[in-house]
């Protein structure tokens, strides 16, 4: 957990923590729930195990699959493939498909085909996954001493604020605190029907065919677990909130060049939706506020480069780099 205390100062919040979920071992937090997930499937006397991604749940099934000695199968959306998770799936030496459509066919596909009991799922559907993923939650409760009060995540397939609410709840149950952080899902504008049946007080989604944002993690137009993530939100006091592909970008630069913390775009979600709620007021300016991070930076590098100005090239000489250093440094005092 990093205390974000610029971030805290600039937004006028008391308290304000990232969980950063990069630094776990393939840089995004579908390890926790991959790691109990594999174990089931070594259990079960699996031998090759499957799912769709989006490109980190590929990541981390592929490395915990290499190391349990499974075969590993994952089918992918041919287009918007993250270079750094596509790289991580093929080194571990996973079948890579690109299938030639979205998420939500890919996700179809590894339902239908693991009927079969050759192939073991490793989706969100496979409830072992979120039995992992909720550990986080415990992390938390441990770190801060308590359960913060408002809780910020990604929401794609909207398995990890379930699996969060369940931590959470479990925590309550066990009387290790009295109450349950109000959960707040963030989804991106062009993929977001859970935002929508929210603000529209539906009981249900209606799944969007054609999706489009540049956090590709959760480029997904019909979540598996969109019932539970509602009631999550609904049931904690809690929203789903959306943000745009620009509030994105912006505070993923935000939180790089102000707390040191390098967000992958789906990651970045939370921190948008945080910039943009507190100028709003809709958090109080006394919260203790949790942000979860979902996945690093380096997941998706052409991200940042496709905007971020190049270096300039200079001499191998003292007077050209100090030429081009003159609007930057800092005289000293
Ligand atoms: N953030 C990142 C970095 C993700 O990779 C994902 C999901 C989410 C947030 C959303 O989590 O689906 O539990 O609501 N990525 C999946 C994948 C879909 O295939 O890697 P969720």
């Amino acid at each position: 957990m990093i205390r974000c205390g610029n971030l805290e100062r600039d937004l006028g919040i008391r308290e304000i923590y990232v969980k950063y979920e990069g630094d776990n071992p393939t840089g995004s937090f579908k390890d926790r729930g991959m790691t109990v997930g594999v174990t089931k499937a070594l259990e079960v006397g699996a031998k090759t195990t499957i799912c769709a991604s989006t490109g980190n749940t590929r990541s981390s099934l592929a490395a915990y699959s290499a190391k349990a000695g499974l075969d590993c199968v994952v089918l992918v959306p041919s287009h918007k493939i993250a270079l750094g998770k596509l790289s991580q799936a093929l080194i571990h030496g996973a079948k890579v498909l690109a299938v030639k459509g979205g998420f939500d066919d890919c996700l179809s596909l590894v339902k239908e085909i693991s009927k079969d009991p050759r192939f073991y799922l490793l989706n969100s559907i496979n409830p072992f996954r979120l039995e992992g993923q909720k550990t986080a939650a415990y992390e938390i409760y441990e770190q801060l001493g308590d359960v913060p009060d408002k809780l910020i995540i990604p929401v794609g397939n909207a398995g990890n604020i379930v699996a969060y609410w369940k931590g959470f709840r479990e925590l309550k149950l066990l009387g290790l605190t009295e109450k349950i952080p109000n959960m707040i899902g963030v989804q991106a504008l062009g993929a977001s029907p859970v935002y929508k049946a929210f603000i529209e007080g539906s009981d249900k989604i209606k799944p969007m065919e054609s999706v489009e944002t540049v956090a590709t993690a959760i480029r997904i137009g019909n979540p598996v677990n969109w019932k539970r993530a509602l009631r999550a939100a609904r049931e904690t006091g809690g929203m789903i909130g959306a943000v745009t592909d620009e509030e994105i970008l912006w505070a993923q630069s935000i939180l790089a060049s102000r707390e040191g913390v390098f967000a992958e775009p789906a990651g970045a979600a939370p921190i948008a939706f945080l910039i943009k709620a507190a100028r709003e007021g809709l958090i109080e300016p006394d919260s203790r506020v949790v942000c979860i991070v979902t996945g690093h930076g380096l997941k998706d590098p052409d991200v940042v480069l496709r905007r971020i100005e190049k270096p300039v090239e200079v001499e191998p000489e003292v007077d050209s780099v100090l030429e081009n250093l003159s609007a930057t440094i800092t005289e000293q005092t």
